[in-house]
């Protein structure tokens, strides 16, 4: 074999006394007086392998003029370390190759930054020379277990009966209720494509066409402001089904979820998964991903509170807002700078303040106690379980202010006093989710998912007389408080489709004309039909327990949407343009 007989990091014990060949990258080079130590990494890790003048000069000499990253072939036989030189750290640290020939195959340049595994090198950096941070091994690792994660997800998918179909990425606008990529036709100008947010209309037509069972690795478009969590290209694995209800088709997907992080994570994950309404997730946790790793819950204080003279709360109780307490276990080792950091944070998400009482021996503490009565006191510490050393944070407001503030802060209160088990994968399915929400900007209903989904049976005459209150038979799968997959039941009568346009205040032509071929083929024997998409990279991007969906994307764009390496988005010339009919507006 020209460039090797073993991967470096398969170099072990069974081979001292044999005559390698191994290949890779100059890791780190060191000079110890003649002898010259060379770390040699390949993908499987890396092996040391020495140069010494005693046994191949001519190698040894060569070995000298090696730097970082230059790429050898290297021939020579393993030999057990001296004792007191064994890393037991390293799994090839029980051994050494003893080098008597090299090749150099190819020089390199000093990389922009050191290929160690712990760098704070800024990533914009890392993501320029994306190709040399994959070689550092921590980086490797998230995008190889993302291919084991998918390899398992196809294994059980392909022998549960599935089928794979691929569904266009040119596309008519999918309704996911978020912008669309566009791509302008060169041979119909003014007409665009759009790129897909998912395949969702795709694999109803599939379920029309009697797939019963499909799934896809699906690439997904989406043009919206990004976040730690979000890409503007990702991956599903997008899945529809068949004749499956509702809790059929819960079991499936969580039964393969446990099985496929058992088989890539070795880590056992508890079945069924716990399943909590929407109503309750909110009220309890202000959230409809729960992260359910920690205890603190919202309670609702509002009885508790009667009567008191805290004007705030009394101004509250008039605009019928709702007013909810966190307790805060243990907050006393929180600080007054840490109260006001809180209050700031809650401003983001509309919170005009944020009350707090500290539980002393004495009882509740601060500037605002005198406004309530013993009564009202007892009251509270009842409802809250509060104890000595608790720290009760309240916020008075509508709903949604309330739950944001609160959901949020119950999340940063927890970092900071430690109480989240990184080690723990909580998974739950919030259920019963309104089918519709009322857009206050444009004064009309939308869909909470998208229009295609099914009321739940029992809430479908409540469709025209009270929209809000009527629940989807969805389901969004949660990981320790991210929304890790989404989906639910589709409407297959074209009657009670109708019924949702209108409600929706999407006339006949307007839905004609946007999703007529799906509105047609659900005239032709729909069947019953549910399915869900899994978000691949926060799934991978959890279990890799990284802060980032790009840490576990090989190529990913920055917060802005941007390459830092390709440098795209970018200009296109006046000719291109002009075949597609377009011009720009300075
Ligand atoms: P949904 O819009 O909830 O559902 O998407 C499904 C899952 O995809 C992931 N996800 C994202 N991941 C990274 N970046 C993004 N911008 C992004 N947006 C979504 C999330 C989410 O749970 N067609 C429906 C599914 C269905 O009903 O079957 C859909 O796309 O993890
Ligand atoms: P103020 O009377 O405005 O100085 O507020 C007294 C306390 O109540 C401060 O700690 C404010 O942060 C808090 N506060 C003000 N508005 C609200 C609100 N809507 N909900 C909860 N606390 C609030």
């Amino acid at each position: 074999m020209r460039f090797r007989t073993k991967e470096n990091g398969m170099v072990g014990k069974d081979l001292v006394g044999q005559t390698v060949k191994l290949a890779g990258w100059v890791l780190r080079r060191r000079d110890h007086g003649g002898v010259i130590f060379i770390d040699l990494r390949d993908r499987t890790g890396f092996v040391q392998v020495v140069f010494n003048p005693e046994i191949n000069n001519d190698a040894h000499v060569k070995a000298q003029d090696l730097r970082s990253e230059y790429v050898i072939s290297v021939e020579g036989i393993v030999r057990l370390r001296a004792p007191d030189m064994i890393n037991p750290k390293i799994a090839t640290g029980e051994i050494e190759v003893m080098i008597s020939s090299i090749e150099v195959l190819n020089t390199s340049e000093t990389p922009p930054f050191m290929l160690e595994d712990e760098i704070d090198t800024h990533e914009e950096s890392r993501l320029k020379y994306r190709y040399l941070d994959l070689r550092r091994s921590p980086s490797f690792d998230n995008i190889y277990k993302r291919h084991l994660v998918v390899a398992s997800f196809r294994r059980h998918l392909n022998d549960l009966g599935f089928i794979d179909v691929e569904t266009p990425i040119l596309n008519k606008s999918t309704p996911e209720g978020a912008r669309d990529f566009l791509v302008p036709s060169r041979l119909s100008h003014g007409d665009f494509y759009a790129l897909p947010q998912s395949p969702q209309i795709f694999k109803q037509l599939l379920m029309i066409a009697g797939f019963e069972k499909y799934y896809q690795v699906a690439k997904c478009f989406r043009d919206e402001d990004l976040r730690a969590d979000r890409q503007p290209e990702f991956t599903q694995i997008d899945i529809e089904t068949s004749f499956l209800d509702t809790d059929e088709y819960l079991t499936i997907m969580e039964g393969m979820m446990a099985s496929v992080i058992k088989e890539i994570y070795d880590i056992n994950v508890e079945v069924p998964f716990p399943r909590m309404e929407y109503s309750e997730a909110m009220e309890k946790y202000g959230s409809d991903k729960p992260d359910t790793r920690f205890d603190l819950k919202l309670v609702n204080v509002e009885e508790a509170l009667e009567g008191c003279n805290f004007q705030v709360f009394q101004n509250a109780v008039q605009n019928k807002f709702i007013i909810r307490c966190l307790n805060a276990k243990g907050g006393e080792t929180l600080s007054r700078k840490d109260i006001d950091d809180f209050t700031k944070y809650v401003s983001i998400f509309g919170a005009k303040g944020l009350a707090w009482m500290r539980v002393t021996e004495n009882g509740l503490e601060s500037n605002i106690v005198k406004f309530f009565t013993e009564e009202n006191q007892a009251k509270l510490i009842k409802a809250t379980n509060a104890e000595k050393g608790d720290l009760l944070f309240f916020v008075a407001d509508t709903p949604k202010v309330t739950y944001d503030a609160l959901g949020n802060l119950r999340l940063r209160v927890a970092e900071k006093l430690g109480l989240i088990d990184e080690n723990k994968l909580n998974f739950l399915w919030v259920v019963g989710f309104p089918l519709f929400e009322y857009d206050a900007k444009e004064r009309r209903y939308s869909s909470t998912h998208h229009p295609f989904t099914a009321p739940i049976p029992e809430d479908l005459h409540l469709l025209e007389s009270d929209v809000l209150s009527v629940r989807s038979d969805t389901y969004d799968c949660v990981l320790n408080g991210n929304e890790v997959a989404g989906g639910g039941q589709r409407i297959y009568d074209s009657k009670v489709q109708s019924r949702v346009f209108t409600t929706l205040g999407i006339s006949e032509e307007m839905a004609e004309e946007r999703f007529g071929f799906l509105l047609d083929a659900l005239k032709f024997g729909a069947p019953p039909m549910c399915g869900c998409a899994l978000g691949l990279d926060r799934f991978v991007m959890l279990l890799q327990k990284q802060p980032s969906i790009r840490d576990v994307i090989a190529f990913p764009k920055t917060q802005k949407g941007q390459c830092p390496m390709s440098a795209c988005p970018s200009s296109v010339d006046e000719e291109q343009l002009g075949e597609l009919g377009l011009q720009i507006q300075k």
